[in-house]
């Protein structure tokens, strides 16, 4: 996939929940070759956050990395996180609140641990995060020097954000919530500078939906889902994040990016309706 790498974000810190694999990974490496320094997050892939750190670390041109362990949906872990993460680097200057997982049955089948395991990770983990980060930002300030926001904050999201998902109730309300929970914080936290976006991904090809894309069969049926007709790469998203990150996107706040070839245009309808 085509990159540009502008090091437009030199000089900042970016924390990026469960950046083991997946988005997140691409997240982490995009941040780091625009010259971030990043913290790889992981709950317990250790391996796969080591892999992603070394291949930062190993790159002269990218910031540098480190990995840290904690699940974000407990609060003593995401502070202890936070506490490391500042220590190491001075500040942060970015949050990707990518951390995210499906748990699908049917309603009649879900139990609640099912229910709540996914709203923990994906909904209060991104509250949590959040708000260590906004304490962080304020605390030191604006820094003029490395970018004209005072902190960015960058909720992963999914279409499902608006597209209801039969079978996957827990995740649908959970990335429901993402969008009312990023969209009040932008409400409440412009004043201060502090910049506030999501990116919605449709189907990307990552571990969390490999059932949809690897038989040429599951392919196919999952672009008729798709008007541009090709499944996403994580690293699609990784370049809309290194740009959200920075000041060239300055003037975008409170908004999802839809990343999704066209997934939310109700292909469907295309003909029918
Ligand atoms: C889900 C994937 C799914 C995609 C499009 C994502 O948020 O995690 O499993 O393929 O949405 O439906």
């Amino acid at each position: 996939m085509y990159q540009k790498f502008n090091r437009r974000l030199d000089g900042q810190t970016a924390l990026v929940t469960g950046s083991s694999s997946g988005i997140g990974s691409a997240v982490a490496l995009a941040l780091a070759k625009e010259g971030a320094n990043v913290i790889v997050n992981y709950s317990r892939d250790e391996e796969g956050a080591n892999k992603i750190v070394a291949s930062i670390n190993n790159d002269n041109e990218a910031g540098s990395a480190i990995a840290l362990r904690a699940d974000v949906s407990k609060e003593d872990q995401v502070q202890e996180m936070f506490r490391q993460s500042i220590a190491h680097f001075g500040t942060i200057d970015i949050l990707v609140n990518n951390a995210g997982l499906q748990n699908d049955a049917a309603i009649q089948d879900m139990t609640l641990a099912e229910w709540q395991l996914v709203i923990d990770i994906n909904l209060t983990g991104q509250f949590l995060c959040s708000r260590e980060a906004v304490r962080e930002f304020l605390k030191r300030g604006p820094r003029p020097e490395v970018s004209v926001a005072t902190g960015k904050i960058i909720c992963m999201s999914s279409v499902h954000e608006v597209i209801p998902w039969g079978g996957h109730i827990n995740y649908a309300a959970s990335k429901g919530g993402v969008m009312m929970l990023m969209k009040s914080m932008a409400q409440e936290l412009g004043p201060k500078k502090i910049r506030i976006n999501s990116i919605a991904p449709g189907a990307i090809k990552t571990p969390i939906n490999k059932e949809a894309w690897d038989t040429p069969e599951a392919e196919k049926e999952l672009l008729k889902l798709i008007p541009y007709n090709r499944v996403g790469e994580t690293s699609d998203i990784g370049s809309i994040a290194a740009w959200l990150a920075s000041d060239e996107s300055d003037y975008i706040h409170g908004t999802t990016i839809f990343v999704d070839g066209g997934m939310t245009l109700y292909p469907g309808f295309y003909g029918n309706g």
